[in-house]
């Protein structure tokens, strides 16, 4: 495999603190050199709204099968999704026929997915879309089924004889951490060995974790997104949870990410049952400014235009695919607030203010605009856009001025710094 030069570049700000330095991209990491997600993947993933349904007898709607997937395909083309960007309809685990074929090739579950999975890559195709799919680097998959240990090379050309453009490669039943991170590099070789383009997302350091601090610049090499935490759940306990570990972890993840590789914090769940609708601004935004894949994770069929022009607002994807590629951070923490901020292209910056404090009504935020972007995000002065709530042109502010912000009970104020 080629290896390309790093992403970071020099222009993000003067070396005021070694913080400065390491989130602003002093470290440097080569990509994997397939050319793909040069910035967050777009999509779709079945797993926390669908999980592990395989009884089409009883819950024919929501169980894993074709016509799950064809039925989100069709919406994801026909109700804009793919118009602003969600392109990858992902399938996750419980896809299988419980046993290989008998040439040892996984196989579909054949009553679930009757034309199979090429079947279905053309049908997705045919969309203008493209499919993921998913496996596991040990010797099942984490509910069970067939893992690829012993089969990394026939996995990868099944995979791209099918006509798949994604593979979300779990970690379960893997037997040690030598094995693990073989694994997960022989098969980022293999796929690339097919020579079909496919997105390769990882849960290395999700199972590294536990053994030792993973090699971030290794993963980098050899994966394009990789989760570093537990699975979300549709709640706001669990959202905390992910920007609570990426905080702490900042100073490690940040700087790794840029185009062709990036943290991956889990699925949006905006659109479900659990978050309110404060909460759910507060994931958009956030996993805006954390450059993360967006794949949602929820029925297209049911959602309601509230959480659908949520998810697909222009100017947040805006932040969360800008082409730059610097992933942002947590610069503030005081009085149950969190200020986070993202560099973007073109000098901009993103910003946003989350009220953590989950009782009484908006409290407000006064920030001096001289603290954003390392004191360099509004020289001499700049137009500040507020993108959520809703959507607000705020006016010029001088780098001397400051700025009060209402904001909700766990919810977000996102903002938009353009230099004028
Ligand atoms: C693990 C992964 C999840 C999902 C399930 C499927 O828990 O982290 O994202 O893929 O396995 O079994």
């Amino acid at each position: 495999m080629k290896l390309v030069s790093g992403v970071w570049q020099p222009d993000c700000m003067p070396a005021l603190s070694l913080l400065a330095l390491v989130l602003c991209g002093g470290l440097g990491a080569r990509a994997l050199n397939n050319g793909l997600a040069m910035t967050p993947t777009m999509g779709w993933l079945h797993w926390e709204r669908f999980m592990c349904n395989t009884d089409c007898q009883e819950e024919p709607d929501s169980c894993i099968s074709e016509k799950l997937f064809m039925q989100m395909a069709d919406l994801m083309a026909s109700d804009g999704w793919k118009a602003v960007g969600y392109e990858y309809l992902c399938i996750d685990d419980c896809w299988m026929a419980p046993q290989r074929d008998s040439e040892g090739r996984l196989q579909a579950d054949p009553k679930r997915f009757p034309r199979g999975i090429s079947g279905l890559a053309n049908y997705v195709h045919s969309k203008g879309l493209k499919l993921g799919i998913y496996a596991d680097v040990g010797n099942k998959t984490c509910a069970g089924f067939p893992g690829s240990f012993g089969y990394y090379d026939i996995d990868a050309k099944t995979f791209a004889d099918w006509g798949v453009d994604l593979l979300k490669f779990d970690g379960c039943y893997c037997d040690s951490v030598k094995l693990l991170e073989d694994g997960y590099k022989y098969m980022s070789l293999a796929l690339n060995k097919t020579g079909r383009s496919i997105v390769y997302s990882c849960e290395w350091p999700l199972y590294m974790w536990p053994f030792r601090k993973p090699n971030y610049t290794e993963i980098r090499q050899y994966c394009n997104h990789w989760r570093n935490f537990y699975d979300v759940s549709d709640s706001w306990e669990s959202i905390k949870s992910i920007l609570g570990w990426t905080s702490s972890n900042q100073e490690s993840i940040v700087p790794v990410a840029g185009p062709g590789g990036w943290n991956d914090p889990d699925t949006l769940v905006i659109g479900n049952f659990g978050l309110s609708w404060n909460q759910q601004i507060t994931q958009m935004a956030l996993w805006a400014i954390m450059a993360s894949p967006l794949l949602m994770s929820n029925d297209l069929r049911h959602i309601s235009p509230q959480a659908k022009a949520l998810l697909q607002d222009k100017d947040v994807i805006a932040i969360n695919q800008d082409p730059l590629g610097k992933q942002g951070y947590q610069f503030r923490k005081e009085d149950n607030f969190e200020l986070w901020e993202r560099p973007l292209s073109h000098s901009a910056w993103a910003v946003a203010m989350v009220n953590l404090q989950d009782t009484g009504g908006p409290r407000s935020y006064t920030i001096s605009i001289a603290s954003l972007g390392w004191g360099m995000a509004c020289i001499p002065d700049c137009v500040v856009t507020q993108i959520l709530p809703v959507k607000k042109k705020l006016g010029f502010y001088e780098w001397t001025s400051s700025l009060k912000m209402q904001v909700n009970p766990t919810g977000t104020v996102l903002l938009r710094l353009n230099t004028s």
